[in-house]
């Protein structure tokens, strides 16, 4: 039997704060709104972490207003499939991986350190445990990865040249050409391979991606804190810290938790601001935080009164809204190596076309589960959203079938795929530089227009489509607003108060504008595995 799927369900884990009630606040007929100093408009770790922040400096007179029935965001899990004894295991169906944790004595993500704390399972992803398959079954490409990874020791050289220099940038493509990486598109393998290596995680091509911020954000995350990434198994969620986080400071139905709560617009001054709901209640606020995601940004989906600026709308118009879609298949029996975690498949005709295959039923993971997933990203996800699932699942057992030609595939027994690209809360999975863009055009990004401020992973230059991004970026928000608030600033890297914004946009960025005001406050100049410069 397949579970057809359609729409995100959120699936409370444990909850410590319980929830249920509807929220009640402001007046249906809005000729009154709820009062507060600081409306926070989402409830992900980019929001959390802002109430936290605010809490942290004595400022507990806020709002925290969230679209779901739970906090988390785009770190969400569901139910999928069933063991042995009847019982669904849980999956994740957006944020999945712990991404670069830290070394001994260095600087430690604060997202693991989190995971330490509130104890979230999680394994080690061995990208050296892969086996490599073409339309024909298995076929042994791997020196292909070891042929991108020596490219990848010169041109993240070449990126740090354009940096410091203040060089005009470039396509990841072509910093990939000058290192002498150079597939042919024929080449079913190297797509394959140049897939896995860099579309898999920015969910965009090399072609459409900044070459010196896509080097940048690698460097600070992955040679800052280290280059292991982990995927949380968590029966409880992945959110389950975040929830954690946020008992520290809520109390059991902590009535500035509004869940299940749709902003419809943002009316702002330079005083104050005044959120509207969908079903016309309202919240007044000093300020506000505004965490929705850049696709939400994107789409229009709240409206903001006045309209934001020109140089706010262009650089909400500018950056790219990736797409990264997780496509899970239980079946009766594990078909494929039991031992290995990656399978990678390269499509004789059109790259990007499931090309990454995950095993969760492999020693770490969930043993003896059967379930596999593949990923695709992009116009692929596009692709298969807007198809039924059906047809994606067709598809996805011609592909199996291929991999493994002298094995007899049966049909899955469970089978699922979320839809991010509509999920109006959303709109997208995570965020990424285009190319020939500029810290100047991202700080645009991150800058408060009046009374509202802006924080999520796309607001971080340094780790824009990671959580720990999110994480930063709302505690900046907030430690900005608390600053202003108690006259007492506590944010010592990048001050508080509004943040610079630029409302003429020049050609480049000079190597001293990288500096904590623009959002970079550590130096992507690290060594791998020193911690230093
Ligand atoms: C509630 O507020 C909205 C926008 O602020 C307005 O359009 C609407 O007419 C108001 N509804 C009532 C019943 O006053
Ligand atoms: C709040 O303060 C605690 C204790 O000092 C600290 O661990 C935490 O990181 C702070 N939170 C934020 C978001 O700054
Ligand atoms: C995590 O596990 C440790 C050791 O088992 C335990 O002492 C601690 O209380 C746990 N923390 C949480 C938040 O569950
Ligand atoms: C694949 O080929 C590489 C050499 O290119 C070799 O080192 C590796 O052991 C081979 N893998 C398998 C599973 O045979
Ligand atoms: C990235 O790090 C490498 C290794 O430390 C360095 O050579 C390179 O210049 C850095 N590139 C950027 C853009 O920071
Ligand atoms: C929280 O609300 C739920 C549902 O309304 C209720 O069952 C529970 O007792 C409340 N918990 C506390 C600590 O007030
Ligand atoms: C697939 O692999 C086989 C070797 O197993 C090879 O002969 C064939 O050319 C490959 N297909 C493509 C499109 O490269
Ligand atoms: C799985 O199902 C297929 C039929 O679809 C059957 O041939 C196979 O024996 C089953 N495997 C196990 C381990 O039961």
């Amino acid at each position: 039997m397949l579970r057809s799927w359609s729409i995100l369900l959120v699936v409370a884990g444990v909850w410590p704060l319980s929830i249920g009630a509807a929220p009640t606040y402001g007046n249906k007929d809005n000729s009154t709104c709820r009062k507060t100093k600081v409306a926070i408009l989402g409830a992900g770790v980019a929001g959390i972490t802002a109430a936290q922040a605010l809490s942290n400096q004595s400022v507990t007179d806020f709002l925290i207003v969230e679209y779901n029935g739970d906090i988390g965001g785009r770190m969400v899990h569901t139910t999928f499939g069933e063991d042995a004894d009847g019982n669904p295991y849980t999956v994740e169906l957006g944020a999945n991986w712990v991404q670069g944790l830290g070394t001994e004595g260095g600087p430690e993500n604060p997202i693991w350190t989190f995971a330490k704390e509130y104890n979230i399972s999680n394994t080690y992803s061995d990208y050296s445990s892969i086996l490599t398959y073409n339309e024909t079954g298995y076929f042994n490409y791997t020196s292909l990865l070891t042929d991108f990874d020596d490219s990848w020791a010169e041109f993240e050289q070449a990126a740090g040249t354009i940096l410091t220099e203040n060089l005009q940038d470039r396509s990841m493509r072509a910093g990939l050409y000058q290192a002498d990486w150079r597939p042919s598109s024929l080449d079913a393998a190297a797509q394959a391979v140049e897939w896995w290596m860099w579309d898999w995680e920015t969910s965009y091509s090399p072609d459409e991606s900044s070459f010196v911020f896509g080097i940048t954000g690698y460097n600070l995350t992955f040679y800052q804190y280290s280059e292991e990434n982990n995927l949380v198994i968590d029966q409880r969620g992945f959110n389950t810290w975040l929830k954690g986080v946020a008992g520290t400071f809520l109390q059991p139905n902590d009535t500035r938790l509004l869940l299940n709560t749709i902003v419809s617009g943002i009316d702002y001054t330079k005083h104050d601001v005044k959120v509207t709901m969908d079903d016309g209640s309202c919240i007044e606020a000093d300020y506000a935080i505004c965490t929705f995601s850049l696709g939400v940004l994107q789409k229009d989906a709240v409206t903001f009164s006045p309209a934001l600026p020109e140089w706010k709308e262009t650089s909400i118009a500018t950056f790219q809204m990736g797409t990264y879609t997780k496509l899970f298949l239980q079946f009766n029996e594990t078909f494929w190596d039991p031992d290995t975690q990656f399978f990678l498949y390269a499509s004789p005709t059109r790259r990007g076309y499931y090309p990454v295959w995950q095993s969760l039923s492999t020693e770490g993971f969930h043993p003896g589960s059967n379930i596999i997933f593949a990923t695709v990203v992009g116009r692929e996800s596009y692709r298969v959203e807007a198809q039924s699932d059906e047809e994606t699942l067709a598809e996805l057992m011609e592909v199996l079938r291929e991999m493994f030609p002298d094995v007899d595939v049966p049909e899955p027994i469970a089978f699922m795929y979320p839809r991010w690209t509509t999920e109006p809360w959303s709109y997208g999975s995570y965020s990424n530089w285009p190319v020939g863009t500029t810290l100047e055009m991202h700080q645009n990004l991150r800058a408060n227009v009046q009374h509202v401020y802006f924080a999520g992973e796309h607001t971080s230059a340094e780790y824009f489509g990671f959580l720990h991004g999110a994480w930063f970026e709302g505690q900046e928000a907030a430690m900005r607003i608390a600053g202003m608030l108690t006259k007492n600033c506590e944010n010592v890297g990048s001050g508080c108060g509004e943040y610079l914004k630029y409302k003429v946009l020049h050609g480049t960025t000079e190597e001293a504008e990288y500096n904590a005001i623009n959002g970079i406050g550590v130096s992507p100049f690290y060594v791998a595995d020193s911690g230093k410069e």
